[in-house]
This record gives C-alpha cells, structure tokens and sequence, in this order.
C-alpha cells in the first residue's frame, strides 16, 4: 500500500494530508518601468501552501499579492524562481487548462454578462467537451444550489444579480470542475457587512465539506479571522512570516502593527474575543 502510494504520480503524493499543495521558491518578479529601469516587486520569495489549510495573503496595496496569485495559477512567469502546484510547474497547469486543479474568484467577479447565471456556471466544464450538454446542466445546478443560490435564479442574466449574488455564482463557476484548490482575491470587496458574513458562512462551509485548500487575499480582518488556518504577510518585497494568527500578532513588523493593531485591528480583535469565547470548540 505505502509503496503503491510512493509509485503513484506526484499530483497523488501532494494531496496526502498536511503535505505541501503549492510550493513558491525564490521568486522574483520584474516589471520594466515605462521611463526605463525596473520595478522588483518579489525579491526571492518563498511561500508554501499545505493541503487542507485556508492561506489568507496580507500585505500593503502594490506589494504584489496579485502578482503571486497569477504566478500560482501559471498565469505570469516569474523572472526567477518558480511556482510548483500539486507537483508540477504552474504554467504547465495554467497551458492544460487548471479549472480541474485550481478554482479561481476574481476580484471582481468577472462573469460573462452576455451569459446566464446556468451558462456562467457551467462554462469551464462544458469548454472541456468531458460530459453531454445534459449532464453539464445538471452538474452546474447542483452547484448553483452548492453555493445556497435557488433553481428559479439559473436563467437570471449577470446585471440582474446583486453583489452577493454575483459571488456565489462565481464561485460556484470556479468549483464547477471540483478542483482540490480554490484561490480568492478580496472574496468580500465590495459587499455589505450581511452579505459577507453570509459569504463568509458558505466560504466556511465549502472548506470543511470540500476539504478544499484555499489561498485568499483579503484586507478584511472579519473575514481574515474567521477564515485563516495561517496568515503569509508581504512586506519587503518577500514573505516575512507565514503563520498561525498568533505568532503573525506577536511578529514584530511595522505593517503587522499598522494592519492588526490600528484602530479597525482592535475592533476586529475584539469581535475574534468574543467569537472564541462563545466557541470554544472551533478547531474540533
Ligand atoms: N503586468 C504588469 N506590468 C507592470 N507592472 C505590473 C504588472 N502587474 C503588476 N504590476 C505592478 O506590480 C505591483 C504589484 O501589483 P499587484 O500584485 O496588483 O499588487 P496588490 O498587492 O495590490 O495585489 C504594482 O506596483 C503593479 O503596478
Ligand atoms: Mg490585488
């Protein structure tokens, strides 16, 4: 059995349980600057993403959480270095197509307005010509109702939807495939306090059910604090710690002090209190 385990691929050997998913080694990322010169935005990086975990990516705006992302998904190149996702080269994902792999929430959501909530939902799996147009449909509303949406919503069109709305079925359109990771850039920009913590709730939910690996960038320290099982701070062009939220608290940085411990931070600390207070069992 251990044998077979060890001969089997290495897409097998990374899903074992609390083994790296995502493997950042000494990336650079260059840009050239429009007057000459460059902009080095990772300087020899490193970050590591285990198998279960909710790795939530802080850092300053133009410190290049983004960048990382689309490095992770194979999207952008690193000038050096390189970005290992469940044992193999992230662009090597990005060119087979990683909606199987890695689902992907856009900041903005970025549905195709011209296309239903169904069609929207639906669109990864039925580009990848795997099942009959009847079965896709069927995948795709089980999905709709996955992320808590009705059947009567599957024929609305994108302008139709709210903000929440709009998250869901772009979440639901990056799980269409079933993808072992799930990546988030800012999942509750741009919502009102209900409808993220109800975003927050489902997000929550999908982990623990899906068993998913999840990278997130977020600045919202509710949703920071409900969702983390490790914080990656970029600051210095590089990640300074990648922790647990305690030790990330008691990390003595100029960021961490701004971001946690700043007016906003001890609101959110507060809330994290009394959370743990009438939950003493989380971590069960
Ligand atoms: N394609 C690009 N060409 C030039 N500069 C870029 C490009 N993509 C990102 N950058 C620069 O890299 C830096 C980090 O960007 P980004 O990852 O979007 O930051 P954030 O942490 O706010 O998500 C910014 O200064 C941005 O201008
Ligand atoms: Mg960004």
């Amino acid at each position: 059995m251990e044998a077979a385990v060890q001969a089997s691929d290495a897409v097998d050997t990374a899903l074992a349980p609390g083994q790296p998913v995502i493997e950042v080694r000494g990336v650079w990322s260059v840009f050239a600057l429009p007057g000459g010169g460059q902009h080095v935005v990772h300087q020899d990086l490193d970050l590591t993403v285990r198998r279960g975990e909710v790795l939530t990516l802080v850092g300053g705006s133009g410190t290049g959480k983004t960048v990382l992302l689309r490095h992770m998904l194979g999207l952008t190149r690193p000038a050096r270095g390189q970005a290992t996702v469940l044992g193999r080269p992230a662009g090597e994902l990005a060119r087979e197509g990683a909606a199987a792999r890695v689902g992907m929430l856009f900041q903005q959501g970025a549905l195709f307005s011209a296309f239903s909530v169904l069609d929207n939902i639906a669109f990864a799996l039925r580009e990848s010509g795997a099942l009959p147009p009847a079965l896709v449909r069927e995948a795709a509303l089980l999905k709709l109702q996955m992320v808590g949406l009705k059947a009567s919503d599957a024929h609305k069109m994108p302008a139709e939807l709210s903000g929440g709305m709009i998250k869901r079925v772009a979440l639901a359109r990056a799980l269409i495939m079933d993808p072992p990771l799930l990546m988030l850039d800012e999942p509750t920009a741009g919502l009102d306090p209900d409808s993220s913590d109800a975003f927050v709730a489902l997000l929550r939910a999908l982990h623990q059910e899906l068993g998913l690996t999840v990278v997130m960038v977020t600045h919202d320290l509710d949703t920071l604090f409900e969702l983390s099982s490790r914080v990656a701070v970029l600051a210095d062009k590089r990640v300074i710690i990648n922790a647990p939220v305690p030790e990330v608290l008691a990390f003595e940085h100029p960021f961490i002090r701004h971001f946690f411990l700043g007016e906003r931070g001890r609101r959110a600390m507060e809330l994290l209190r009394q959370r743990q207070h009438a939950r003493p069992a989380q971590g069960d």
